[in-house]
């Protein structure tokens, strides 16, 4: 028998359930960019993108937005490898320019625990952020999560791990174009 290809892509056996279609994720991004064009009218919104797991939404929920906005980015390490949350946030890419006086729109792939999100809007409130708010695209359901306010979410998610459209299991599978749970979890 021949051995099995390592470069076979997804990989036979890793990819489970698909939750969220390209289709479906493309039309609530469509929507929460129109609600962020009309909530934000004559301001000009910062979305801060938490690298690297929501590179993939905020490229698309940027063009989804039909009114002047910016982008910058922040990288944080909240997670060890593979699926374990580690606990703790350290900032390993920090903004090119501070937000005093701006409105700012923390853009994640995710929201689990809350911890990184909760990390964020504090380090951005002691930087005198004009405003604050959160645009996830998922929120995993968790009843012992601490709250957290979050204005715009795309989806509520059950626990299951998941990767694509930006998520990763140990940096692979963010190019899927969909979302779908990780079989080996
Ligand atoms: P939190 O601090 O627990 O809310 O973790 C948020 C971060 O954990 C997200 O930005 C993701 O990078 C990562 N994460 C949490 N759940 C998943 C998942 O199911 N798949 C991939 N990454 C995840
Ligand atoms: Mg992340």
């Amino acid at each position: 028998m021949d051995a099995p290809n390592p470069h076979t892509f997804p990989r036979e056996g890793d990819i489970g359930k698909i939750l969220l279609n390209e289709e479906t994720i493309q039309n609530r991004v469509a929507e929460l960019g129109a609600q962020i064009s009309a909530d934000y009218q004559g301001r000009k919104p910062l979305l801060i993108s938490i690298l690297k797991g929501s590179v993939v939404f905020v490229a698309d929920l940027l063009r989804a937005i039909d009114a002047p906005v910016e982008i910058d980015f922040m990288a944080v390490s909240s997670y060890g490898s593979g699926t374990k949350s580690s606990g703790a946030v350290k900032i390993v890419k920090d903004l090119d320019r501070a937000v005093s006086g701006r409105d700012v729109v923390l853009v994640e792939d995710i929201i689990d625990s809350g911890l990184t999100a909760r990390y964020l809007l504090n380090y951005f409130r002691s930087q005198n952020a004009a405003s604050l708010q959160i645009c996830t695209l998922l929120l995993r359901d968790d009843p012992d999560r601490e709250p957290i306010d979050i204005k715009y979410v795309g989806f509520e998610l059950p626990p299951a791990f998941v990767i694509g459209y930006g998520l990763d299991v140990d940096q692979e599978y963010r190019n899927l174009p969909y979302i779908a749970e990780y079989a080996r979890a």
